[in-house]
């Protein structure tokens, strides 16, 4: 490893002791930049830029290049599973994203099929391929996927929902449906990681946005267990990469989350950090939390809020894993740009005193 390498992410997510808290932020390539605004319209569309390994590099090396971050991101989405198993992903201005071929009964689920990772989703592994290239070692590269549970929601929904009643629908009434389809689901994502990581990925993150909407326990069957599955598959085949369960809206069960022996633990803005490491920071990593909506407001306010979290997970100490500064979830399209240079600035710096 040569000097110009920052692989300061991987060894915070070892848990080892670092010299300043490490800082990536989710949806960091998007539509708050103007650069991504261009490539994206060179590209026509979301997929075709998701689906163009050159252009895919390209929008995951612009924040890099212009903020310092400490880790890229594959671009890329978590719907790619669901698209290449034949829903028909599209992407609708002002909409978000729809199938076309929504899953909707027993009869659609027992067609689903493990898509070939290759064949189908071949783009995804080009992209991290040309990434690693591109990268040549200057930062680490995060390989990711969506929870099975939130997948399945999307599949079933057939686009985003406030309610969810379609998929918790199938949940209560037909739970054996539910469990099939969270299975192929799965069983998809286990090979999809596999595959990232084979092609490069050195970390690895479970985005599960919709687990928070569920019950305590339907959370454990229905979303966790699989989440379960997925970080004793990695584990089994990829011992050194870590990975990371992000739920949205878990924070109180993030005791549960750690007990499935991943790595580290993303935190919504809800969630109160400092409780947080006592609860869990000698198990695992804590990534977070600050609200996003802070960073369409002024400098000042972004450089206030990022020093507030920085406090309140405190000073490292050897007895925990410590601390990565992330969002609490996506950067906003609203979003001034400025204030990610700001943000990076301020917890470059200041982390410092929190790392003697
Ligand atoms: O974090 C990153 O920078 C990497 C890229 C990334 C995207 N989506 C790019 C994207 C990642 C990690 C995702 C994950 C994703 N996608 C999640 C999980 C994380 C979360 O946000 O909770 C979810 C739920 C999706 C599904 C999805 N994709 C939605 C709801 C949307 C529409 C969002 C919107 O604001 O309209 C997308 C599209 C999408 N994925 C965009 C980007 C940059 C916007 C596309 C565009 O219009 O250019």
């Amino acid at each position: 490893m040569n000097n110009a390498e920052n692989d300061l992410y991987l060894r915070a997510l070892r848990g080892e002791t670092v010299e300043r808290t490490p800082i990536w932020v989710m949806r960091q390539a998007g539509r708050y930049l103007p650069e991504y605004r261009a490539v994206r319209a060179q590209a026509g569309d979301f997929l075709t830029l998701c689906k163009t390994p050159e252009l895919a590099c390209e929008v995951t090396m612009q924040p890099i290049d212009r903020f310092g971050l400490d880790a890229a991101i594959l671009f890329s989405d978590i719907l790619t599973i669901p698209d290449a198993m034949g829903l028909e992903l599209v992407l609708e201005e002002g909409v978000g994203p729809v199938f076309n071929k929504p899953v909707r009964s027993a009869a659609d689920i027992s067609k689903l099929s493990v898509p070939d990772m290759h064949q189908d989703l071949g783009y995804v592994m080009d992209a991290v391929g040309v990434i690693r290239k591109e990268l040549n070692g200057r930062v680490p590269l995060i390989g990711f996927t969506g929870s099975p549970w939130t997948l399945a929601s999307y599949m079933v929904e057939g686009s985003g929902s406030k309610d969810f009643r379609r998929i918790k629908g199938l949940m209560f009434e037909s739970p054996d449906d539910a469990h099939a389809l969270l299975q192929v689901v799965t069983t998809s994502v286990i090979q999809y990681l596999d595959a990232q990581v084979k092609a490069g990925a050195q970390s690895l993150m479970v985005f599960d946005t919709w687990g928070g909407m569920l019950s305590t326990t339907n959370y454990q069957y229905f979303s966790l267990a699989y989440m379960q599955q997925i970080v004793d598959a990695s584990k089994a085949a990829h011992p050194d990469v870590p990975i990371v369960l992000f739920t949205k809206g878990g924070g109180q069960w993030l005791e549960m989350m750690a007990a499935t022996g991943c790595d580290g633990l993303g935190l919504d803005w809800t969630v109160d950090i400092a409780a947080a490491r006592k609860r869990v920071g000698e198990q695992v990593v804590l990534q977070g939390n600050m609200d996003p909506v802070v960073m369409n407001t002024g400098t000042q306010q972004v450089q206030d809020e990022a020093a507030k979290v920085l406090a309140a997970y405190g000073h490292h100490s050897e007895s925990d894993k410590g601390h990565i500064f992330n969002l609490g979830h996506g950067i906003q399209p609203f979003a001034e740009p400025e204030n990610m240079a700001a943000l990076v600035d301020t917890v470059k710096q200041q982390s410092q005193q929190y790392h003697s």
